[in-house]
C-alpha cells in the first residue's frame, strides 16, 4: 500500500478507557503521523473524542465502520475494542488495504487470531499487536543485557501483576466479547514479557499448567490465576494475575549471573524500579505507547517489520487458551 503523503494518517476504533487515556495521546507524539479520524458505535461519542484529541481528517468521526474504512485518505487503524471484536474489525481494515496496529489480546481463539494473520499478509499490510511492555526503557536494557548473555544462564523466572476490579460488571468478566478476565488483562503481557525475555536461550514454551480461581463473583472467566510455562531447555516461569486485589506489579529473572528485579514496571506509566543483583538500574522515563505506535508507524513508512507480530499474537493466546482450557 502507498502512504498517502510523508504522513502516516492513523484512526482508530474504539473510545473506551486505553484509547482516551494512552493511545490517542501517545499517537499524537508520535514522529510522521496523525490521529486523522475515529470510529465509535455512536456518533456523537466518536465526534466528541475526535475534538477532544484533534483528529485531522475533515471527516473524523464515524459510526460505520464501512465509511470509516472507506476514506482512501486513512493509512492505518488502531483497533482498541473487546477483545472479542478484534477478529471482525481487524479482517475488515486488512481487506480495505488498511495497517492494523491490534490491542493485546489479538483475538479470543486460535481460528479468529489465524484469520487475521492470514488476511494481513494476503492484503500486504502491517500486523503488529500492542504489548507496550516491550517498550519501557528499563525493559528494553534488561532484554539486550539478557540476550547478550551478560547475565549467564537464565534458571527461573517470574511476573506478577494485579488489580481490584469494583465487580464484574467490564466485559472481561463475560463471555460475550471476552474469553479470560485478568489472563485478558493483565496476563497476556506477563507472557509476552517473559516470552520475550526468555525465548532467545530457552526456545519456545512447550507446556503450560495453570490453577485458576473463579469463586468471589462465580463466573466464566479467571479471577486470579496462577500459570506455568516450561520452555523447551526445561526452565520454569510462573505468572500471577488477579482482578481481586492490587498488588506493586513485581517480576523476577534469575540467571547464573545476575537476579534481576522489577517492581512496578508492570505498568502503563514506564516507571517502577529495576535492580541488577540489588544495584538499581538507570533508565529514562518513557511513554511505552509512544515507543509502541512508533515502531508501527516507521514499519508503515519504511516497509520494515513491526517488532511484536501477529504469530507472537497467536503463539500468546494459544498459551492462555492451554492454561483456562
Ligand atoms: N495495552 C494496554 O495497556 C491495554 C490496556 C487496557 C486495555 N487494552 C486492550 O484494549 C482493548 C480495549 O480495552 P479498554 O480497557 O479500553 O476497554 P473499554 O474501556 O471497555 O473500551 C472499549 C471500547 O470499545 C468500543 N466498543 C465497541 N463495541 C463494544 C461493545 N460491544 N462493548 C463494549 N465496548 C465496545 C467502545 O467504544 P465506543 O462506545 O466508542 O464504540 C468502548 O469504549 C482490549 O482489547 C484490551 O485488552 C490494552
Amino acid at each position: 500500500m502507498t502512504l498517502n503523503s510523508g504522513t502516516v494518517n492513523v484512526g482508530i476504533i474504539g473510545t473506551g478507557r486505553i484509547a482516551d487515556s494512552e493511545l490517542v495521546p501517545a499517537l499524537n507524539q508520535v514522529v510522521d503521523a496523525r490521529f486523522w479520524s475515529v470510529l465509535s458505535r455512536d456518533k456523537q461519542r466518536a465526534s466528541a473524542f475526535a475534538t477532544k484529541h484533534n483528529a485531522q481528517s475533515k471527516h473524523n468521526a464515524y459510526e460505520s465502520l464501512a465509511a470509516f474504512l472507506a476514506d482512501p485518505s486513512l493509512d492505518a487503524v488502531i483497533i482498541a475494542t473487546p477483545d472479542g471484536l478484534h477478529a471482525k474489525q481487524a479482517v475488515a481494515c486488512a481487506r480495505a488495504g488498511k495497517h492494523v496496529l491490534l490491542e493485546k489480546p489479538i483475538a479470543t481463539t486460535v481460528e479468529a487470531a489465524k484469520e487475521i494473520c492470514n488476511a494481513c499478509l494476503e492484503e500486504r499490510v502491517k500486523l503488529a499487536i500492542a504489548y507496550h511492555m516491550r517498550w519501557h526503557h528499563g525493559h528494553r536494557q534488561v532484554a539486550s543485557m539478557l540476550h547478550s548473555g551478560r547475565f549467564g544462564k537464565p534458571h527461573y523466572a517470574r511476573a506478577m501483576w494485579t488489580w481490584k476490579a469494583q465487580d464484574n460488571s467490564n466485559w472481561r468478566a463475560h463471555s460475550e466479547h471476552g474469553r479470560w478476565w485478568g489472563l485478558a488483562g493483565v496476563g497476556t503481557h506477563c507472557v509476552d514479557f517473559l516470552r520475550w525475555m526468555l525465548l532467545p536461550a530457552c526456545g519456545e514454551v512447550l507446556s503450560t499448567t495453570a490453577l485458576i480461581d473463579k469463586s468471589h463473583y462465580g463466573g466464566p472467566h479467571d479471577e486470579t490465576a496462577s500459570v506455568s510455562m516450561q520452555f523447551a531447555s526445561g526452565v520454569v516461569a510462573d505468572i500471577v494475575t488477579s482482578v481481586m486485589f492490587k498488588a506493586t506489579s513485581r517480576f523476577e529473572i534469575c540467571c547464573s549471573n545476575a537476579v534481576i528485579v522489577g517492581e512496578g514496571t508492570l505498568a502503563t506509566n514506564g516507571g517502577g524500579i529495576i535492580t541488577i543483583n540489588d544495584e538499581p538500574l538507570d533508565f529514562k522515563l518513557v511513554n511505552p505507547y509512544v515507543g509502541e505506535i512508533q515502531n508501527f508507524v516507521n514499519a508503515i513508512a519504511g516497509n520494515t517489520r513491526v517488532e511484536v507480530s501477529g504469530a507472537e499474537g497467536l503463539r500468546n493466546i494459544e498459551i492462555l487458551l492451554e492454561a483456562d482450557s
